[in-house]
């Protein structure tokens, strides 16, 4: 770290000086200090808050990484994108301080008017800003009860939608999030359309969808008072799952047919990842609802619940004291205009499409690598002990991981059980592209 960097520290009081910079000397500091870190302090190392550009990251002790990570889908244009810091520098003396949604402020409500324009949908929309994606979610909850009188909530196994209270409720990727813990809402919870692994046995080409006819039993035996159905459009958290379009269809329809809502959570898939501003486009279904996060805020936190207008119709219903704030929502504003300023939807198709082909080369040579599956720039490899068993090989994708990581110098994340993703920022070339495959393909021989 530079002088002037750790200079910084001195001046805000803590005596440290270069000896200090190491992994061990943070992650053992940080250990103690920091109640969590979701990620295993074995693998990876301390990052350096100071250095880093595109999709390059440094730990604390000047190892380079390839990131494709994309600070779990947040960076959407990677690290210290120029054009982003000149324009941040620009509104450098813009008033932050004054907390969105408590009163109005012209930012939040262009933002609003944008974020509605681009979902899906010719309905008229209102937009809730949160510092949170799983706020974001839960402010689509709450909406949906409060439009439709109804409690109850259809989700799925596996699923992903945050970690506080009615999200959490929502959330069934790994028991760790989740037990001990009461749950916020009554749930009816079925499997998510997995192909690769069809709970019902059945291969996508010639199913039935049984995933439709399973949820229409579920209906008939728990009951069909269901405020919403909340489901991610790709299953990120949960194992990097593509439902077929022809799945995702006949859930909403079903949704529909008993008068609840049908809410696509787009914290992690949204924002222009798969080609589309939303990924629930990709099966050419219109949600009532919609919850954005990570990548809207450009680095800085910030959701958006999206719903049918009135939403909210009460004052006071649903708010957070610093949710798009104006220097959060003038950023956003130009991250919007800039995807499309630069053809980044069409890019991030492309390239997806370039990441998965070469995902399935990994499958053709490995045995290991039973399934690879995406949609755009977030694309997943699912780790089984052979093709004809599939048996999931859970300690052979941490193995990976660490000698990815370790080894190869890619910085990368597993998911779901046995699987690893690629949610790269959208400024990754196909050379970075082609490099990342690359060393991912020396961890697994490496691995096995
Ligand atoms: C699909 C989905 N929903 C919600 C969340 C929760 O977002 P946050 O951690 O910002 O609350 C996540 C986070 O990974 C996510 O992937």
């Amino acid at each position: 770290m530079e002088e002037k960097h750790i200079q910084i520290l001195k001046d805000l009081g803590y005596n440290l000086d270069q000896k200090d910079m190491t992994n061990d000397y943070w992650k053992k500091r940080g250990a103690e200090a920091l109640a969590i870190t979701t990620q295993d302090r074995d693998v990876y190392g301390c990052l350096d808050h100071t250095v880093g550009e595109g999709v390059t990251i440094f730990d604390i002790e000047g190892t380079e990484y390839l990131d494709v990570t994309g600070g779990v889908a947040v960076r959407s244009f990677g690290l210290r994108y120029k054009p982003y810091l000149e324009f941040e520098e620009s509104i450098l003396d813009v008033v932050k301080e004054l907390p969105g949604m408590d009163f109005d402020a012209i930012p939040q409500t262009l933002l609003a008017e944008r974020v509605a324009g681009v979902t899906p949908g010719n309905h008229k929309k209102r937009v809730v800003f949160t510092t949170s994606g799983g706020r974001a979610v839960e402010g689509c909850m709450k909406s949906a009860m409060d439009l439709s009188g109804k409690r109850r909530f259809v989700s799925f196994r596996p699923a992903f939608h945050g970690r506080t209270g009615y999200a959490l409720a929502m959330t069934s990727s790994n028991s760790r999030h989740k037990s001990g813990f009461p749950q916020g809402v009554d749930v009816i919870r079925v499997f998510y359309p997995y192909c690769y692994r069809c709970p019902y046995g059945t291969n996508v080409e010639d199913c039935s969808i049984e995933c439709v006819e399973a949820l229409r039993y579920a209906l008939q035996v728990e009951g069909d008072d269901i405020a919403a159905t909340v489901m991610e459009p790709i299953s990120g958290e949960g194992g990097l799952l593509v439902p077929p379009a022809k799945a995702v269809q006949g859930i909403y329809e079903l949704t529909r047919e008993i008068g609840a809502y049908f809410m696509s959570d787009e914290v992690q898939a949204g924002m222009g990842r798969t080609g589309k501003w939303c990924a629930i486009e990709n099966h050419g279904v219109v949600p009532d609802y919609i919850s954005m996060g990570k990548g809207i805020g450009g680095g800085y936190p910030m959701g958006a619940s999206i719903g049918p207008s009135p939403m909210f119709t009460g004052g006071s219903r649903h708010s957070e004291t610093f949710s798009a704030e104006p220097k959060m929502s003038l950023l956003s504003l130009w991250i919007f205009k800039h995807m499309e300023d630069g053809d980044f939807l069409k890019k991030n198709a492309e390239n997806g499409a370039y990441l998965l082909k070469r995902f399935n080369e990994l499958k053709d040579k490995h045995e290991v690598v039973g399934d690879a599956r995406g949609i755009g720039l977030m694309a997943g490899i699912e780790f089984v002990k052979d093709k004809k068993s599939k048996e999931k090989a859970p300690k052979l994708r941490d193995q990976i991981v660490k000698n990815a990581v370790q080894k190869q110098k890619l910085w990368i994340l597993g998911c779901g059980q046995n699987v690893i993703r690629f949610i790269p920022s959208y400024v990754i070339t196909r050379d970075e592209l082609d490099d990342a495959v690359d060393r991912l393909d020396k961890a697994i021989e490496a691995s096995v």
